[in-house]
């Protein structure tokens, strides 16, 4: 049986979740919900980073000692992902005691291998990206992406070796050209390595909140090495429950654009330095931007762009839970940036979903009404929408496969698109009861049906509301996707009810 075992980056809890938040974590739960379609045993991972200096401030502004903020914090990335329908199989916490255990283990390690090592650090640091900067990268002495003004640090601390890895990553990279997809941000990591590596510091001594230095109890570590670790953390490295060999050779990160060089670079390295090898796969997404600029606490901060009208629980009131997971994989293809907006949202809803998909199902159940006394039909085997289902079919699985919840999607549309201009051109509406309204109905449903199983790994509510709604009992994902979309499997015979509309038409 093949595995898959994706994760989203852990969310830092220095304020609430925001809806480039819920980006990244709909695509990872809409491919976690493809390969458990799909037959695949499947592990979905998100969770929230807690340690650090930014999550330190916060809680002191905000009057509360930080692992209480943090538990607030946290909560409220456990609500919004449920708000959304997020099937993660684990939520990690950096504050657990796993994660210290599997931290310090796997560092222990890397200490023991002969990578860490004493030094004292000069450099630049912003509090937002918890990251250093050299006078080069830095933007006239400002933080090149949040544009705040760096603050000079030096401290000594504990390095890694992170320079020993060059050759060794350059190898791995040539080796494993699909390591790190879309290609553009792969040859971004690997113009990083080619442009040399320096060593890192990995630990504190300024802050306290952090995982302590199992060697030495002046330091904490740093904490991107201690977030990086979570992904080890899940499947139980170094403690008994150890299930690294079933999951790590399957691993799959979904990150943002901005943390590649975590990522695709440290993160192989330390992997290799405690003797692992590094995860297999980074699927690297853009952002999504408000009017151009990419979220942030800092905008909101400075009145730009609200983000309790960007909230993803507001948003699934407003426009409903479904809709929204279809926007956030339907609008952007994974890997570059997209546009964020009301409209856009309202745009899709209208089109995509009340025109195209909603008033499919609700033409089809108004004739079955008007010229079938409310009975369904079964189709026609050798209609011509059977090709076009399997085209659908084919395509759409490919998209999935290759991390395109878009392709799968837009596939999936083409569908509904032949469907409803099959319906046109036969307009059963205006045929006489009797057979040949009954071959094009039962067509119709048929095609339906197949619909809803590919909508099932973006829209799992609208996919079963469709399901039911077309008289079929149990669950659309009781059978794995090859099974359930083999044309031909609708029986009819059974009474269909017109029901509401699935989508009522928005206000533009
Ligand atoms: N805590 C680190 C990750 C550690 S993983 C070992 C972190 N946290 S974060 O909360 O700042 O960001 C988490 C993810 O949210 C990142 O992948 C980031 O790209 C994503 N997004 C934050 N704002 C975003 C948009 N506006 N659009 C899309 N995703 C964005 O980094």
């Amino acid at each position: 049986m093949a595995r898959f075992y994706i994760t989203t980056p852990i969310f830092y809890v220095n304020d609430a979740p925001h809806v480039g938040h819920a980006y990244c974590t709909v695509n990872a739960d809409a491919m976690a919900r493809w390969h458990r379609l799909n037959g695949d045993e499947t592990k979905f991972l998100t969770g929230t980073d807690e340690h650090g200096q930014k999550v330190a401030e916060a809680a002191e502004k905000n009057g509360l000692e930080p692992l209480a903020w943090a538990d607030q914090t946290s909560k409220r990335f456990r609500d919004a992902w449920d708000a959304l329908d997020i099937s993660y199989d684990d939520f990690i916490r950096t504050t657990e005691p796993r994660h210290y255990e599997t931290v310090q283990k796997f560092l222990t390690k890397v200490y023991e291998n002969g990578y860490i090592y004493k030094d004292v650090y000069r450099g630049l640091y912003c509090v937002s990206c918890e990251d250093y900067y050299t006078e080069e990268s830095a933007d006239a002495g400002k933080c090149p992406i949040h544009a705040k003004p760096l603050t000079e640090m030096e401290e000594e601390n504990w390095f890694f070796k992170l320079s020993a890895f060059e050759d060794k990553l350059r190898e791995y990279y040539d080796a494993h050209p699909d390591f790190v997809t879309p290609h553009t941000k792969r040859n971004e990591a690997y113009s990083f390595i080619k442009g040399g590596l320096k060593d890192i510091s990995i630990t504190r001594t300024s802050i306290k909140w952090g995982i302590p230095v199992p060697w030495d109890d002046q330091h904490v570590f740093y904490v991107w090495y201690d977030a990086l670790i979570n992904y080890l953390t899940a499947i139980g490295y170094g403690r008994e429950d150890d299930e690294v060999e079933k999951w790590w050779p399957h691993s799959h990160h979904l990150i943002g654009k901005e943390i590649i060089r975590f990522h695709c670079v440290w993160w192989p390295a330390m992997c290799m330095a405690a003797g692992l090898e590094p995860v297999s796969h980074v699927q690297v997404h853009g952002w999504l931007l408000v009017g151009g600029q990419k979220l942030s606490k800092t905008m909101a901060a400075e009145g730009s762009v609200r983000l309790a009208d960007i909230a993803p629980v507001q948003l699934t009131t407003e426009f409903g839970v479904d809709p929204i997971r279809y926007y956030l994989l339907r609008e952007t293809s994974l890997g570059n940036d997209g546009d964020f907006s009301h409209e856009g949202i309202t745009a899709r809803y209208n089109t995509d979903l009340a025109n195209n998909l909603g008033n499919l199902v609700a033409r089809v159940a108004a004739v079955v009404t008007s010229k079938c006394e409310g009975v369904a039909p079964s189709p026609y085997v050798n209609s011509t929408l059977r090709e076009s289902a399997a085209e659908a079919v084919r395509t759409a699985a490919e998209g999935w496969n290759r991390f395109s919840p878009q392709a799968g999607l837009e596939a999936t549309w083409g569908l509904i698109g032949e469907t409803n201009a099959y319906l046109e051109n036969h307009a059963p509406w205006k045929m006489e009861p009797g057979e040949e309204v009954e071959i094009v109905l039962g067509d119709a449903l048929e095609a339906i049906r197949i619909v809803a199983v590919l909508i099932a790994p973006a829209m799992p509510s609208v996919a079963q509301e469709i399901w039911n709604r077309i008289g079929l009992s149990g669950q659309v994902t009781d059978e794995l996707f090859a099974e359930r979309t083999k044309w031909g499997q609708f029986r009819g015979g059974h009474r269909i009810e017109k029901g509401q509309p699935l989508f009522p038409r928005m206000a533009d």
